[in-house]
């Protein structure tokens, strides 16, 4: 049956990944190189990003990398320009970097003017200046899919530690739901040049991102004081998720790779969690 061979969905495709040297990212572009695409991948830790590149190709696929920070447009539309010149074209672009808050997160009850000015320019400039950089080339092709990485938590407040006190990750979920209305205008902006573009929204998954996360709340929470880092975010995934496990970073490459595929050609604008279950819109 044809397109039955999962290692044919993304067939001579080529992808670009951002923040892909480790976690979500490295996830994505190891299951879009397993499914046929040729990857770029890029980190502001390159050498991370060539890491990934060499398991890509030590597995029989085709990669690039490229050392990268998202919110520098200069540094983005080099690697992407030089993603075209080795490959010849970028069909699929996956904007996943991305940062929970500023220095200091894992201690603080408050948010800082830091972790919005961070988290703002990474999560939401950064996908911007990401999509800059793709978007002539693929207008220019009259094709093309962006797969914006954005997070449940940009759906319903997380993470509240105390009634009438604000969240240390208010200012993530904020960039978070804007990188959810991002991709609404993008979608409307692009679809008359045949590029379909939509979000992922992950749930919890054991990343260092996570591990920022649980070390904030055992130093907030007195009662987890004796708890490891992972059994404390064990024990979210027990009170949250109704499937009652967490998510892997395959778990979201093969979502990337069905709203980059042919068969998600008519889905645009849309923005799918992949959450076990956790919030349910
Ligand atoms: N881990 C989770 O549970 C979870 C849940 C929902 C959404 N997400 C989202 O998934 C994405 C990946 O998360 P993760 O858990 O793998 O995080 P992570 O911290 O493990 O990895 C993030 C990667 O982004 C890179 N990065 C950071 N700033 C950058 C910059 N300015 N330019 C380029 N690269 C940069 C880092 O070097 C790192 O390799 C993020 O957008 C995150 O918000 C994660």
């Amino acid at each position: 049956m044809p397109g039955s061979n999962m290692s044919d969905q993304l067939k001579d495709r080529v992808a670009v990944v951002t923040g892909a040297g480790r976690g979500i990212g490295r996830g994505i572009a190891l299951i879009l190189a397993s499914r046929g695409a040729a990857v770029s991948v890029s980190d502001i830790d390159g050498e991370a990003a060539g890491t990934v590149a060499s398991e890509i190709e030590a597995a029989g696929g085709r990669a690039h990398s490229g050392t990268v920070d998202v919110t520098d447009p200069v540094s983005i539309n080099d690697w992407t320009a030089s993603a075209i010149s080795h490959f010849g074209a970028i069909d699929i672009c996956v904007p996943n970097a991305g940062v929970i808050g500023a220095a200091g997160f894992t201690e603080r009850r408050d948010y800082t003017a830091d972790d919005w000015r961070l988290t703002w320019g990474v999560n939401v400039l950064g996908m911007v200046n990401t999509a800059d950089a793709v978007m002539p080339h693929m207008k220019e092709r009259n094709s093309g899919k962006i797969v914006n990485i954005a997070s449940h938590g940009g759906r319903a407040p997380r993470g509240v530690q105390d009634p009438g006190r604000g969240s240390v990750q208010a200012p993530y979920s904020v960039s978070k739901a804007a990188a959810i209305q991002w991709t609404h205008h993008l979608a409307m902006e692009l679809g008359r040049y045949n590029i379909n573009v939509n979000v992922v929204c992950p749930g919890r998954l054991w990343t260092p991102m996570w591990e920022s996360i649980a070390l904030n709340h055992k130093a907030l929470n007195p009662d987890l004081a004796d708890l490891s880092a992972r059994e404390i975010f064990d024990l979210t995934i027990d009170a949250t998720m109704p499937l009652g496990r967490s998510q892997t970073p395959e778990d979201i490459g093969k979502a990337v790779a069905f709203l980059a595929s042919d068969d998600a050609a008519e889905i645009t604008g849309q923005a799918l969690n992949v959450n076990g279950g956790a919030i349910m819109n």
